[in-house]
C-alpha cells in the first residue's frame, strides 16, 4: 500500500508544512489527525476507500470516479500542473464539492472538521509530509472588468489555441477528440460543456474558470495553459467561457405549448418553435429499475412546443459530446446491450393515456394507468410508440401509433428533435387543452453504451397547451426543477419501502 501508515508521518512535519494556513492549528496535535480520521471513515471512505484509494463501495457506480488519494493527483488547484494541491485548496473543495458528479459538498461540518479531514487525507500520500513537494500557489489576480471587447478577444484566444478540438466549436463539449479523451487511469472523460457553466468542478466564478486554464486540471486531458497563454489572454478566454452560458440552469416544471397557425413542421429551425418559451428539465440515472444508470451521459433536456387545432407539436433538444445514428436503440430492457451491438442515440416522451385520473407511475406506468410513449431512435430517425404499463410491461401501441412522425437533427454537440402528433378527440385525446398534462423524458446515449433501463430520466413535469392571446401568463410557472425529481424519487423510495415492509 502507497499510503503513509498511520505513525508513518510525524505530526510535528506536518504541523510545519500547514504553518500558516488553516489547517491543524498549533494547539492542535494528534487528535485531530484521529478525529479527521473517524470522520473520514464515517463519512467518506464509502466513496473514497477506507485506505484512500478511491475503492469504495460506491466507487463502482460513480464517473468520474473518486478521487484516489493515495496518487497525489488533484484536479483543483491553486498550484502549478503536477504539484500538490494547497491545504486551502483541499478544504475549498471538500467545503464546496464538485458539481454534477458523486462529490457531495461538506459546508455544513464546518472548518474545523474539514480541517481535520484535509489532514487525514494527506496521510495517503507521504509527498505531502515533504516540504520539498509542497510548492507555492500561483497568484489569482483579482478579475478584471468584462466588456463586449474582451468578450470578442476572447473568442479569438479560443480558436487560436483549438481549445475547440475537445470542448466543441460552440463550446458544447463535442469536440472532435471528444470521444477519445481518457482519464490517466484510463477511463472516458467528456470535456466540460461551456454553455452549462453550473457543471464546472471546479466552480464557475471567473476566478475558478481562470484558475482552470492557468493550473489545468491534472489526471484530465484539460492542459495548462500557464506557460503558452499571457494572463491578459486568459481573462479575455475567462469572459468568452463565461458568456456562453447562463448564470443558473433555471430549471422548469412546465413546457408552454404556445397557438400557432397552419400546418406544424417536423424541422427544428421552424420559426414557430422560435417564438415558443424554452423550458430546460433536470435529468438523472434511472438507478430505481435493474439495468441502472448511475452516470448517465445527458444531464437536461430543452423543450418547445406549439400546436395548431389539428396537432401538437414538441422540439426535445439535449447535448451529447457526439451524435450516434449507428445502430438501433430499446426503450425498457435489464440488460445491458452486447458489447458488439452499434447502439444510436434516443429519446423519449411520456404522457399519460388516459387524463384526468392518478398520475402513472413514473417508470413506463402501472397496470392500472397506462403511458403512451414516444421513442424517438436515431438509428431509424423515426418514432415508435408503445403502451406502457410498467418497465416489463411495454408494448408497441395497439394502433401502432403511425400517426405520430418524429425527425432528428445532430449538429455541434446538440440533439433537436421534433415530434409531431394528432391532438386527437373525445376521450382519445391526447393533449387535452386547460390541462397540465403530464409528460416525462428519457435520453439514450449511444457513445455512453445506455440502452433499455439504462437511460437518462426526468421526472414528470407538465405540458401545457397557452390558450391563445394568453400565452405569457403561463410562462412564469417554471418552479420545481431538480428538486421535483428528487422527491417523486423519495417517494417511489419510501413506497417500495413500505410495500417490501408489508410483505415481511
Ligand atoms: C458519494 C461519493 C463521495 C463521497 C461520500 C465523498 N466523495 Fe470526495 N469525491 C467523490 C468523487 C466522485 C470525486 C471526483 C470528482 C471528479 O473527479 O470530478 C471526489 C473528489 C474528492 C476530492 C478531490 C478534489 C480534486 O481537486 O481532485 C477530495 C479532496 C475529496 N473528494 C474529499 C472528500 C472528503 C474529505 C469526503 C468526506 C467528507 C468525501 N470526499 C466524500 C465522491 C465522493
Ligand atoms: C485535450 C482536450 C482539451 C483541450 C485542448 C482543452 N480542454 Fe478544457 N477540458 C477538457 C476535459 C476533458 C475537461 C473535463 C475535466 C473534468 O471533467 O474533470 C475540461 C474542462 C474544462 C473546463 C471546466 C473546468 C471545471 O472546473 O470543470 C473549462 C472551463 C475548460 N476545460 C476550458 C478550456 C479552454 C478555454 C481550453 C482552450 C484554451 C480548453 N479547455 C482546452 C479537455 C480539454
Amino acid at each position: 500500500m502507497m499510503r503513509g501508515a498511520k505513525g508513518g508521518i510525524g505530526i510535528i512535519e506536518l504541523l510545519a508544512i500547514t504553518a500558516g494556513s488553516i489547517v491543524v492549528g498549533a494547539a492542535a496535535g494528534a487528535a485531530d489527525l484521529e478525529a479527521g480520521r473517524a470522520l473520514y471513515d464515517d463519512k467518506c471512505a464509502q466513496c473514497h476507500g477506507l485506505s484512500g484509494e478511491g475503492d469504495g463501495v460506491a466507487a463502482d457506480a460513480l464517473d468520474p470516479r473518486p478521487r484516489d488519494f493515495t496518487s497525489g493527483s488533484f484536479k483543483i488547484r491553486t498550484t502549478p500542473s503536477g504539484e500538490l494541491p494547497t491545504d486551502p485548496d483541499l478544504a475549498s473543495i471538500i467545503e464546496r464539492g464538485m458539481p454534477y458528479t458523486g462529490m457531495p459538498a461538506w459546508d455544513f461540518l464546518g472548518d474545523e472538521a474539514i480541517a481535520n479531514l484535509v489532514a487525514y487525507i494527506q496521510t495517503f500520500n507521504e509527498d505531502f509530509a515533504d516540504p520539498e513537494m509542497r510548492v507555492d500557489p500561483v497568484e489569482i489576480p483579482s478579475p478584471p472588468a468584462m466588456t463586449e471587447e474582451s468578450v470578442e478577444k476572447g473568442r479569438q484566444v479560443f480558436v487560436e489555441n483549438k481549445c475547440g478540438e475537445c470542448h466543441g466549436d460552440q463550446g458544447r463539449g463535442d469536440g472532435e477528440s471528444a470521444p477519445t479523451l481518457m482519464t490517466d487511469a484510463g477511463i472516458p472523460i467528456r470535456p466540460a460543456d461551456m454553455t452549462k457553466r453550473w457543471t464546472f468542478r471546479g466552480g464557475s466564478s471567473r476566478s475558478d474558470i481562470y484558475r482552470t486554464f492557468t493550473t489545468g486540471l491534472d489526471g484530465t486531458p484539460m492542459p495548462s495553459y500557464a506557460d503558452s497563454i499571457d494572463e491578459e489572454q486568459r481573462w479575455q478566454l475567462v469572459d468568452y467561457v463565461y458568456s456562453l452560458s447562463e448564470d443558473e440552469p433555471g430549471y422548469g416544471s412546465v413546457v408552454v405549448a404556445q397557438p400557432v397557425e397552419g400546418p406544424l413542421s417536423l424541422d427544428p429551425g421552424d420559426g414557430s418553435f422560435a417564438n415558443a418559451p424554452v423550458t430546460r428539465f433536470p435529468m438523472l440515472g434511472q438507478v430505481t429499475d435493474p439495468g441502472r444508470a448511475f452516470a448517465p451521459a445527458v444531464n437536461a433536456v430543452e423543450v418547445r412546443a406549439v400546436y395548431n387545432d389539428e396537432e401538437v407539436a414538441l422540439l426535445v433538444s439535449w447535448h451529447d459530446i457526439a451524435g450516434r445514428r449507428e445502430g438501433s436503440n430499446r426503450p425498457n430492457g435489464r440488460d445491458a446491450a452486447p458489447a458488439d451491438a452499434a447502439l444510436s442515440d434516443a429519446v423519449a416522451v411520456q404522457l399519460p393515456s388516459k387524463h384526468g385520473g392518478t398520475k402513472p407511475y413514473m417508470f413506463y406506468g402501472d397496470p392500472a394507468n397506462s403511458v403512451d410513449l414516444w421513442f424517438y431512435e436515431a438509428g431509424a430517425n423515426e418514432a415508435r410508440v408503445y403502451l406502457g404499463r410498467g418497465e416489463e410491461n411495454l408494448a408497441p401501441a395497439p394502433a401502432g401509433g403511425d400517426e405520430i412522425r418524429a425527425k432528428g437533427v445532430y449538429e455541434d454537440g446538440r440533439w433537436q428533435v421534433v415530434f409531431v402528433a394528432p391532438r386527437g378527440s373525445g376521450d382519445a385525446q391526447r393533449v387535452p387543452q386547460e390541462t397540465f398534462v403530464p409528460i416525462a423524458f428519457s435520453v439514450w446515449s449511444g457513445l455512453a453504451r445506455e440502452s433499455g433501463n439504462r437511460r437518462a430520466i426526468s421526472s414528470w413535469y407538465h405540458l401545457y397547451l397557452a390558450p391563445p392571446d394568453t400565452g405569457e401568463a403561463y410562462k412564469a410557472a417554471g418552479m420545481m426543477g431538480l428538486g421535483a425529481l428528487v422527491a417523486e424519487l423519495l417517494v417511489v423510495a419510501s413506497v417500495r419501502r413500505s410495500q417490501a415492509g408489508g410483505q415481511s
